[in-house]
């Protein structure tokens, strides 16, 4: 077999290990081991799950850290399944620059031959990481290596942290997290254009006139100042996760359903923006957040983003996709909304009636997931026209899914890449955000609990301006989509 075939070979088959590095770490306390629990839960976990990390531990810390991981997100801890799942775990003590740290390693997996490994460490240490492996010899047969995000922190340093990574890799073993691929809602964005005569037809520049995208949080920036501070809304989730968003909202029906021909369906949404323009960009800091631990005093840093995008190409040419983000707002929510043309004046309505309002299509990303309509009617009642709303929330037809980490877990074990993110999107979405990085506008100042400064308001002058998301009754809070 060619070192190609091999690869191939490999990466269509299952793993027969987990190997997580950091798994003493904050994201494996919160996310991993319940993610992994809920998995062996419903039956799709069935290989050992290899710890490494550098604290001088056994397997039975590891043990325990595990289970009051799952404890504290919430989860209903049911003892057979834990004692299957704790059964599966390993641990691997050792630096991560350290070559002996490897070998044990190579002496753990034993027979195994097929491992994925996750690295829930800083990208400064995805080298020395990969490195070790490659000396080791643990990745001649193109084992898939999962990655957290941040990829870089503009374009250049995008394309630096890929080099230093295909020096040991080739592109399809890299499977990069971006969680938002692994949520549900997302990825019925795609079912629902496509499935449905009654949407794709009009979902394009012939029909809609602005499209309008939120992610909103209620939760501040809490403990994560020293991380936080050097970042920002914008690189923390725009020029990821929502421009994931996007390119789930923009892109064109992929002709299969590998992860190559997904990802150069979204590749081709990113390539036709245009560079973004800091004249239609408004940042903002909810007041008080300049005293979190680790933010520095006179900072400048956004943790609110409202943005305007375009993308150039015949299904939507002349039509602005505007994005907000923001923390401590008053609601928990993402969704993705599309704003329909104005009607033309009705002609068999009398000459002081209301005019018709333009239809919108919304769908509810998360935390819960949905599908909304709002059309133009005409009561035969009293109250005359007005907007009315047609609505399902999808718990209502058979519940919400799995989260977005037992997604992406479980796809990288059998090495499903559709929903990793590729180098050339990465570069794109820095290409396109960029502009903004190098000219920022001033940031302003918003109170917390409220939607953020009005200046957002101004990017959608002629477009009827920010719609209020679609919010359930009680209005979901970050803590509960924990
Ligand atoms: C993360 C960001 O990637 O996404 C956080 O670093 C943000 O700042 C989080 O809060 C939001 O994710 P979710 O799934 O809660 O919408």
């Amino acid at each position: 077999m060619s070192g190609a075939q091999r690869r191939q070979h490999a990466s269509r088959q299952a793993a027969d290990a987990l190997v997580v590095f950091g798994i003493t770490g904050d994201l494996a306390r919160k996310m991993t081991f319940r993610s992994l629990y809920r998995l062996e839960q419903r039956g799709l976990l069935e290989l050992p799950v290899i710890g490494v990390a550098v604290d001088d531990w056994k397997v039975e810390q590891l043990v325990q850290r595990a289970r009051e991981s799952i404890q504290d997100s919430g989860e209903q801890l049911d003892e057979s399944v834990f004692a299957r799942f704790a059964d599966r775990l390993r641990y691997v003590s050792g630096d991560f620059a350290d070559a002996q740290t490897y070998n044990r390693l190579v002496r753990q997996l034993g027979h195994l031959h097929n491992p994925t490994f996750y690295l829930e460490v800083p990208p400064s240490l995805f080298e020395t990481v990969i490195a070790g492996l490659h000396t080791a010899g643990l990745l001649g047969s193109g084992e898939r290596v999962v990655v957290e995000k941040p990829f870089g922190h503009d374009l250049a340093s995008a394309r630096k942290l890929a080099a230093d990574l295909h020096k040991y890799l080739h592109e399809d073993q890299l499977y990069r997290i971006d969680h938002f691929l692994g949520k549900m809602g997302l990825q019925e964005i795609l079912y629902l254009r496509f499935a449905n005569t009654t949407i794709e037809p009009i979902w394009n520049r012939n029909y809609v006139s602005s499209v309008q995208i939120t992610m909103s949080e209620t939760v501040g920036v809490e403990d994560r100042g020293h991380f936080y501070d050097p970042v920002g809304a914008l690189r923390d989730v725009v020029v990821n996760h929502l421009l994931q968003v996007v390119a789930a909202v923009a892109m064109e029906p992929p002709a299969g359903g590998d992860a190559d021909t997904l990802k150069t369906a979204k590749y081709s949404v990113l390539r036709s923006m245009a560079n973004a323009d800091p004249a239609h960009y408004v940042r903002g800091q909810y007041e008080g957040y300049r005293a979190i631990p680790g933010v520095a005093a006179d900072s400048t840093t956004e943790t609110y983003a409202a943005l305007r995008l375009e993308i150039e190409n015949w299904r939507w040419a002349g039509v602005p996709f505007f994005l907000r983000t923001g923390k401590c707002l008053p609601a928990k929510q993402t969704e993705v909304r599309l704003v329909f043309k104005h009607p033309p004046k009705l002609a068999f309505i009398p000459t002081t009636a209301r005019l018709p309002q333009p239809g919108q299509i919304i769908v509810k990303i998360d935390p819960r997931t949905g599908i909304k309509m709002i059309v133009d009617a005409h009561r035969a009642d009293t109250r005359g026209a007005s907007e009315i709303d047609l609505e399902m929330e999808f718990a209502q037809e058979g519940g919400e899914g799995p989260t977005p980490y037992e997604v992406l877990l479980h796809a990288a074990m059998i090495g499903d890449g559709t929903a990793f993110t590729r180098q050339d999107s990465v570069e794109e979405s820095w290409r396109v955000i960029e502009p903004l990085l190098n000219n920022p506008p001033a940031v302003i100042p918003y109170a917390c609990g409220s939607w953020g400064p009005a200046e957002a308001d101004k990017l959608l002058n002629g477009y009827g301006g920010w719609r209020a998301p679609w919010l359930t009754a009680a209005p979901a809070t970050d803590a509960q989509n924990q």
